[in-house]
């Protein structure tokens, strides 16, 4: 059967249960929101082919349940993704106190080389605000990863997130910008 693609990227979302995965995937894949909260059983994933250049790159996102009790589940996909990103709840502290322990979990069950980027969703909601922007930065910086807020409520900075290049944060890289290319080529496989 013809490939329907020539390049694969596939991705992960992590962070604590309720912070907004499944809804900033929703918005990404279906441009939808829901506000009702269905906790992920176990794992879920989207598909969404975008193309640059000529080129059809298929995004394969993996979505994982922030529940304890999926753990195991969900830590066996860290290996194959080649982006991963760590979601927090910009009105929940405990969530964005937790990115740190998901970095290690990424550190322990993910391949060396993968891209990483720090998520701080519901950026709609700033009068719950617990986390202002400035920490989320500067947890990022300290550990080298990229760095946006984000609402899937409101679609801000969701076509924007995709693993860039390099160990600092480089601000948001647009999929649909032709800078992207190097990026995703880099860590795509064939
Ligand atoms: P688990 O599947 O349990 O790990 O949770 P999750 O991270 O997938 O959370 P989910 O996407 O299901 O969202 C949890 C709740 O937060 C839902 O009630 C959503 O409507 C709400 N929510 C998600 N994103 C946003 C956002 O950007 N803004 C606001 N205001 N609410 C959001
Ligand atoms: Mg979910």
């Amino acid at each position: 059967m013809a490939k329907t693609y020539d390049y694969l990227f596939k991705l992960l979302l992590i962070g604590d249960s309720g912070v907004g995965k499944t809804c900033l995937l929703f918005r990404f894949s279906e441009d939808a929101f829901n506000t009702t909260f269905i906790s992920t059983i176990g794992i879920d994933f989207k598909i969404r082919t975008i193309e640059m250049d000529g080129k059809k790159i298929k995004l394969q996102i993996w979505d994982t349940a922030g529940q304890e009790r999926f753990r195991t589940i969900t830590t066996a996909y860290y290996r194959g993704a080649m982006g991963i990103m760590l979601v927090y709840d910009i009105t929940n502290e405990k969530s964005f106190d937790n990115i740190k322990n998901w970095i290690r979990n990424i550190e322990e069950h993910a391949s060396s080389d993968v891209e990483r980027m720090v998520l701080g969703n519901k950026c709609d909601m700033n009068d719950k605000r617990q986390v202002s922007k400035e920490r989320g930065e500067k947890l990022a910086i300290d550990f080298g990863i990229k760095f946006l807020e984000t609402s899937a409520k409101s679609s801000i900075n969701v076509e924007e997130v995709s693993p860039g290049p390099g160990p600092s944060p480089c601000g948001p890289v647009k999929i649909t910008e032709s800078r992207s290319k190097k990026s995703f080529f880099r860590c795509t496989l064939l």
